[in-house]
Formats: C-alpha cells, structure tokens, sequence
C-alpha cells in the first residue's frame, strides 16, 4: 500500500528574511544576497526548516522592492542572478528549504510593460495589461471610482493625456489585470524561471486582490469588496497549483491574503489550490486568553475543514515587532516577556509557524527613526501620520558594541536605517552566550518541537482562570499565562522550557507568573 504523501511544509518552520536588513557583504549599508549566504549557519543552529526571502528583484524601490521591474533577475544592489543561485545551493547543502516571494497583483511603474502602456495612447492595446479608464466628472478630473490605496490616499492616478490608472499601493505600483492572458502566461513563466532554478516554493503577495469585481463598482460599506477576496481570484491558483505540481521534489505556495474570515481563508487552501495561508487573524489577536482561544479553534476548525495545516505568525515586514506591539505601554523588560510567552505558545501548537528575522532576538520595533531616513511609502502618503512599516526592519545587529553590530564590514559605519545605541544586549553573539537569552529560548524550542509527533488539532484543558490557557497535543503541554498575577497551575509533569527566567523542573508555588509560558513534557 502507498503511503500518502505528507507535505514537509505541514509542520515547517518558515524564516523570513527582508534581505536588505539581514547582512551587508559589501559595506554599502544595505544587506544583500551574499550577506544572506555568509549567515546561513544561523538559520540552521537556529533550527529552522526554510529560508523565505523578500522581493530582491531589480527595482527601483518605491516599496522596498514590491514594485518589480524584473521578475527575473536579482538588483544590482542586492547581488546578482548567480548569487542566488549559490544562495540555494548552500542553502540545500545545509538542509534549507528556499522560498521567494512573488508579486503579482502589480508591477514597478519602470516595468517595459508599463512604460509601454505610458508611452501608448488611451484605449491601446498596451494599456490594457493594466487598469486605465477615464475619470468621472465634465472633464474627467475625478477618479474612476472611489477606491482607495492600501496605502493611503486614491488607488487613482492621472496621466497627462488624462486616463487614471489603477494602484491598489504606491502610485509606482500600477495594478495589473489579471482578465488579460498575456499576465497570467508571464506569471506563469515566471514561476517555472524560479522553480527551474530550484527554489522549494513561492511566497505570493497580495494573494487576494489579483481580481477585480467587473466594472469596478464603487466600494459600498456593507457589501463584498470589488477589490479583496474576489471568487474568481482562485481559478488563478487552480492553475499555479498544476504548475507546482509538476516539479519533484515537491514545491509549495503560500498566500499572503489579509482575509479575516477563516472560512474565505481556508479557500485558498483547498487541495487543488495553495498549500497555506498565513494566519494574520492569528497576529492580530489581543494579547487575551478568550481571544487566543477563540482564534485558535477557529483556526483549526477552518483550515481542518479543507485539510490543510493551520499556519501561525506574529511579526513580519509590515507589522509592528510583536515585542511592541502586545506590549506596547509596558515597560521594556515586560514587553519582552510577553514576546516571549507568545512565541512559546505560537510554537507549542500544530501546523507550520513563520518567524521574522529578529524576533529570535527579541527586537522592539524602532519607533524613533528620523522622518529622513523613513523609506515606507506609507510615511509620506500619510503625510506622516502613520509611522509606516521601517521600525520592523531596522538592520539585525550580528555582533558588537556600536552600529552597524557586525551588520555590514566593520570598515563600513552606516546601514540604510540606523540601527539604535543600546542594541549591544541584543546582538546575535551576546545572546549565543547567554542560555537564557531569547536566541536560546528559540533554539531550543525549535530543537524541542522537531522531536515532537505530528498533529492537528490540540485539547483545551479547563482552567479556573480566562488568563490561562492549557492545551494538550501528542508529546507537550503548554500553559500561558496572558494575566497579570501569577496563576495556579496544575499539570503534571516537567516543565522542559519557559519563556520566563524560571529554572528547574517545577513551577515555584505550582503558579505560573503573569506574562510567561512553559512547556511541559507528556508525564
Ligand atoms: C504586502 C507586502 O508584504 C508589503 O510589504 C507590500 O508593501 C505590499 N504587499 C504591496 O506589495
């Protein structure tokens, strides 16, 4: 008898790299895909199953790389096509999986396509791989219609010939249109170009507003998005997914759709479809047992329904650090307590996890960058208003006392966002020295989560207190205390690691302190 396939992404442990702020090889304060390959060893003592790695295609960076000129070659300033060839293969060799990102609800306003729609006259062929339409009012000067950019402002822009074009981001971002066929051949191409080149799968932005609602009705409040989560979006990854299939070994698609409801979620893990989504619901929950529990059946239950992983996360790219953010008004030291019992828990529970570069080092968001250092288009189409996202992506420190904390050369001083003083505590070599560290806590729950069986779901034991939250799967307990006072707890067996300083095999008292984590061992 066969046995039935289970997928390695089904448990993984997903590492995202934002490349520019990973490692600089060459001292120019940006990171780059050499830096990545010089630094592999401490994905792996870290004990990770894959590397997922940020736009690095040629671009001109209006939004940190997702506005692509090339979809196949590597920025200048990142490196060059065979250094990301050499980054797979080391990445291979060490027992990495490599994931890319592909962008393919838009393109670099520098694309040839969209220069070649500018260049075209309205109503031209050329125009059509795109959304141009004429603007609304005696002489077209209002936007087709009343969407609005994700990044703030109109999702509308007006060439000097008078068509608007559609960007659900940047003005920089023109949106493709997905009805056309030559957008869905070059996708598709694109996808062969990175899983020829060996790459074990494919991160894909904005994996819900590749279609539009026809006509492009006004948003109405209360009524189906035009613009998010549109049904036809998924016969597109029908066919991603015959694409996938046809490469040994196994390949795999990860959505990046910010859809709420877990049910919509789960359709883009239907077996013919994607192979997880990512969990932002997940992410977004309050730092509040009720609420973790809520979600977490949630979860469970609407990604179980179609037989797919449940996926977990709680930083990345675009979110405040999870240090800061569920613990944004408390002191420091507690925030990172908080951190830390929530990546115990996120860790503790079935299916596959994703873990942003620094939050094993327990990262704050940097909330104090100078306003001219600040990249995120966000910032300025706020007008200010909204930080926007460069807080989470300030240049990891390596090593050292000062900037750039072996980020770059030590001959080189600076990196495209400056790094804090103060950093020195939380470098990479300081923590590796430290068994109590973040660095370590993670290693070793990571080494811990490998020796446990798989599973799907997990059960709830009752607690006396909403705070606490107790479940069992096969192998592990975990408790977390998201109260504020030291709960009684009551669980048999040793406790194998915490996300507090606790030491020893019992809990002080049989309570848990307010803020923390443990896992315990099956007794
Ligand atoms: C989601 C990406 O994660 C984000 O960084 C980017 O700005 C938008 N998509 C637009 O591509």
């Amino acid at each position: 008898m066969a046995i039935p396939h289970r997928s390695w992404s089904r448990d993984a442990v997903i590492y995202q790299v934002y490349v520019r702020s990973f490692a600089d090889s060459d001292g120019d304060g940006l990171g780059d895909l050499p830096g990545v390959t010089a630094r592999l060893d401490h994905l792996t003592a870290l004990g990770v199953d894959a590397l997922w790695l940020n736009p690095f295609y040629p671009s001109p960076m209006a939004d940190g790389g997702y506005d692509v000129a090339d979809h196949r070659d590597v920025d200048p300033s990142l490196g060059r096509l065979a250094d990301m060839d050499a980054l797979i293969a080391a990445a291979h060799e060490r027992g990495l999986r490599v994931i890319v990102d592909i962008v393919p609800n838009h393109v670099s306003d520098q694309h040839p396509w969209f220069r070649a729609a500018v260049a075209a006259a309205p109503g031209s062929g050329a125009r059509q791989r795109f959304w141009f339409r004429p603007g609304r009012g005696p002489d077209g000067a209002e936007p087709p219609n009343n969407w609005l950019s994700a990044f703030h402002g109109p999702a509308w822009t007006r060439l000097a010939d008078g068509d608007w074009y559609l960007h659900l981001f940047a003005t920089q971002q023109p949106d493709l249109n997905w009805d056309h066929p030559q957008v869905r051949n070059e996708y598709g191409s694109i996808l062969r170009f990175w899983l020829d080149r060996g790459v074990d799968g494919i991160r894909i932005d904005v994996a819900h507003a590749l279609m539009k609602e026809p006509g492009l009705p006004d948003v109405v409040d209360g009524a189906p998005s035009p613009m998010w989560d549109v049904d036809t979006v998924h016969d597109i990854y029908t066919q991603w997914r015959e694409i996938l299939d046809d490469y040994r070994p196994e390949r795999i698609a990860v959505a990046e759709a910010w859809v709420i409801l877990p049910q919509r979620l789960a359709k883009y893990v239907r077996s013919r479809e994607l192979h997880q989504a990512f969990n932002f619901r997940f992410l977004t929950a309050d730092w509040n047992g009720p609420a973790y529990r809520e979600v977490i059946d949630a979860s469970v239950a609407a990604m179980a329904a179609v037989n797919a992983p449940t996926t977990w996360v709680l930083s990345n790219h675009d979110v405040i650090r999870h240090r800061s953010r569920l613990g944004r008004d408390l002191d420091p030291a507690l925030a990172l307590r908080r951190a830390r019992a929530a990546t115990l828990m996120m860790l503790a529970l079935p299916g596959s996890a994703y873990l942003y570069q620094g939050e094993e080092l327990g990262l704050p968001e940097v909330f104090d960058l100078p306003a001219e250092a600040r990249q995120d288009p966000v910032f300025a189409r706020s007008h200010g208003t909204d930080l926007g996202r460069d807080g989470c992506r300030v240049p990891l420190p390596w090593s050292g006392t000062q900037a750039p904390y072996g980020f770059g050369p030590s001959s080189s001083t600076r990196s495209w966002l400056p790094q804090p003083a103060g950093w020195a505590d939380l470098t990479v070599q300081s923590q590796l020295a430290d068994p109590h560290s973040t660095l370590s806590m993670y290693a070793t729950a990571l080494r811990l989560r490998k020796t446990l069986p798989t599973a799907v779901g997990i059960t709830w034991r009752s607690a006396t207190d909403a705070a606490v939250l107790a479940f069992d799967r096969p192998g592990l307990t975990c408790v977390v205390n998201t109260g504020d006072v030291a709960a009684p707890v009551d669980v048999v067996g040793d406790v194998l690691l915490a996300s507090g300083p606790h030491v020893g095999p019992a809990l002080a008292d049989g309570k848990l302190p307010a803020d923390s984590a443990i896992w315990v061992g099956a007794a």
